[in-house]
């Protein structure tokens, strides 16, 4: 699969706004696109380290946050991204809401539609439940997080991440290790990354292999020694044991063994590697302690720029250059 070579330091966005009414996915988004919201996300840090870190984009807009699934960085991310742009929010969880009784999620979105809410942000564990909002809501929808689909403004913070460490995105080999078979995460970022340009290895033990996972324009082994030789970004997954109904591994000791992210394989990258996990870690099973909290590792700049980039999502949603001046 060919893609388009775009760097940070020559691209121009064709485009001063999104072309959509929701953020869905990142297979929806164009590299123009994308480089937008990278764009608006670089503005969207700077508002982060002023001492009053508020402006007034969204006033006046409400935004409702509707999980279905449990999440710290994703959920908290967002409220303090809808808050920095004076957005008036709610938090719905689904132990704390009619959906305990019985009620369907098309009825609670529409309930919830009935209170003229400017935009929902959706997680929920099946895969579509978004595109189902979508068609139904008026309100825009942004996905974080259905199922084993998508998770796109993860994929976004990881590429936001990326281009500030290594000032492009085009031409870095970029390793993703680790349950492939059930992340969102993984799908995103192979769609944002193979658009922008990047050389995507994926790598894991068999059981966990996506079937059609070389037809993504990415290259795939099971030898993590092979993924990680001259990787610019080393990108581990979580075993997602949640989704494992099978037996898909023998042991997790034995998948740190196969698959484990240690120092000895890390010295295989490039030397200015840097070290990604979305979150939540799993500690001694896809990654070891000292790398995580080692010198390589940016997985906490990536919450960090979770703020900025899901501003960057909400704003250009929201009308984009509508509200330059506010911001
Ligand atoms: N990366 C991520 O989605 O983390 P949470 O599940 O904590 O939101």
């Amino acid at each position: 699969m060919s893609a388009p070579v775009i760097t940070h330091v020559d691209e121009t966005p064709a485009v001063t706004s999104l072309r959509r009414k929701d953020l869905l996915g990142i297979a929806d988004l164009a590299p123009d696109e994308i480089s937008l919201i990278l764009d608006t996300a670089e503005a969207m840090k700077e508002i982060g380290s002023r001492p009053i870190k508020k402006v007034p984009a969204l006033r006046g807009k409400t935004v409702v946050n509707l999980f279905f699934e449990p999440s710290t960085r994703t959920r908290t991310s967002f409220e303090i991204a809808e808050k920095r742009l004076s957005a008036d929010t709610l938090n719905i969880a689904s132990a704390s809401s009619s959906v305990v009784k019985g009620e369907t999620l098309a009825d609670t979105a529409l309930n919830l539609e009935a209170m003229q809410p400017d935009m929902i942000v959706l997680r929920h564990p099946s895969s579509g439940a978004c595109h189902l909002l979508s068609r139904i809501c008026r309100s825009a929808i942004i996905n974080a997080g259905d199922g084993m689909h998508e998770h796109p403004t993860q994929a976004l913070l990881d590429a936001f991440t990326i281009r500030e460490r290594k000032k492009r995105l085009a031409g870095l080999k970029v390793a993703i290790i680790g349950d492939l078979l059930h992340s969102r995460v993984l799908r995103s970022n192979i769609h944002l990354l193979t658009k922008m340009g990047a050389d995507v290895w994926v790598c894991g033990p068999p059981t966990l292999f996506p079937t059609d996972i070389t037809r993504c324009g990415v290259r795939a082994t099971s030898a993590i020694e092979e993924a990680v030789a001259d990787a610019d970004v080393i990108m581990l997954l979580r075993i997602q044991l949640e989704r494992m109904e099978g037996a898909f591994l023998p042991s997790l000791r034995e998948y740190f063994n196969v698959c484990g992210m240690t120092e000895a394989r890390l010295r295989r990258a490039k030397p200015d590697v840097i070290i990604m996990h979305p979150g939540p870690m799993n500690r001694g099973v896809e990654i070891a302690s000292e790398v995580a909290d080692g010198p390589y590792s940016v997985i906490l700049d990536q919450v960090a720029n979770g703020v900025a980039v899901r501003m960057g999502v909400l704003y250009l949603l929201a009308g984009g250059v509508e509200h330059e001046t506010a911001v």
